[in-house]
């Protein structure tokens, strides 16, 4: 009997461990690297470089087949944001091409037929043409560290990792290749499934950056998931700055409180001292 219950404990704590059946062989493949970016732990910043940089790796390379459009244009020159001068994002806009122009009706002329010029009002265009999902909320739409079995200490401290998602999808890419059922996959360590239908988007010096900084593919995948991190979360630093101070009034608070409950029971409580 005893025996029996020894042996079916250690069989489920096997399973336990493995993460279960279906999970252990899902995530089998999956390598998740942590990055040390700019805006985390709790006065971490987003790096206004890093911003402008990535914003430049996604409109080179990623635009042409993912959109971003829960973002409006004219907040890149928001504060904690890229911050791009305002001449510069009504520039930026102007030459943005729509590549999807039956996913952005509202951006189309309907006079001439095709799209008209954007503007800072104007959101980023969608694009599904190529059957990418959106950009806009992919940083906070993903996690890239679970942490062991649901404690979530793993994501209180190194966050939920979507940016570093992001990077390792970017920089995951083994070279393999297959066709299956019509379609090419790509070899990737950090899919779910191990195979993507993302051609590897990045190849050292693909982008040519104003600020000087070397273009490799890590770098560059660092940039823009960066940046995807500010799209999805573009209030990031308002709200740490929030947290701060509201913490702050709290202690100031709790102090104050405590003396006045210390003044208020003087009486019944007596003094030690006359
Ligand atoms: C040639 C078109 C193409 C380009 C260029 C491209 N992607 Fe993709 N991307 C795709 C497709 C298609 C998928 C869907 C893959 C799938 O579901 O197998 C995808 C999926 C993704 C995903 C989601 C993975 C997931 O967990 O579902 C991310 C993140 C991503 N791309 C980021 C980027 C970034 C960042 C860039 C620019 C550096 C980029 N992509 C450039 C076509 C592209």
């Amino acid at each position: 009997m005893i025996r029996n219950f020894a042996l079916s404990a250690a069989a489920a704590l096997t399973f336990v461990v493995s993460g279960g059946v279906g999970n252990a062989a899902e995530t089998a493949h999956v390598v998740i690297e942590d990055v040390a970016f700019a805006h985390e732990g709790p006065f971490g910043t987003f790096d206004r470089n890093q911003l402008q940089r990535g914003l430049q790796v996604y409109t080179e390379v990623c635009s042409a087949c993912h959109g971003l459009k829960f973002v409006p244009i004219r907040t890149l020159a928001d504060e904690g944001g890229p911050q791009l001068p305002e001449d510069q994002v009504r520039a930026y806009a102007a030459n943005l091409s729509v590549n999807d122009e039956a996913s952005n009706p509202q951006l189309i002329d309907p006079e001439t037929g095709s799209a008209r010029t954007l503007v800072p009002a104007d959101k980023f265009p969608a694009n599904h043409a190529a059957g990418a999902p959106d950009l806009s909320l992919m940083a906070k739409a993903r996690a890239g560290f679970h942490g062991p079995y649901g404690l979530g200490l793993s994501q209180l401290f190194n966050g939920m990792g979507g940016p570093e998602y992001i990077h390792a999808i970017l920089t995951g890419y083994t070279g393999e290749e297959k066709e299956e059922a019509g379609s090419v996959f790509y070899e990737n360590h950090a899919f779910s499934t191990g195979w993507i239908k993302m051609p590897p988007p990045l190849s050292d010096d693909q982008v040519t950056y104003a600020d000087g900084t070397p273009a490799t593919v890590d770098q560059m995948s660092m940039d823009v998931s960066a940046f995807l991190m500010w799209t999805a979360e573009p209030k990031l630093m308002a709200r740490k700055e929030t947290g701060f101070k509201a913490v702050l009034f709290l202690l100031v608070f709790a102090a104050l409180l405590y003396l006045t409950n210390k003044r208020i029971w003087a009486d019944v409580k007596g003094k030690k001292t006359a």
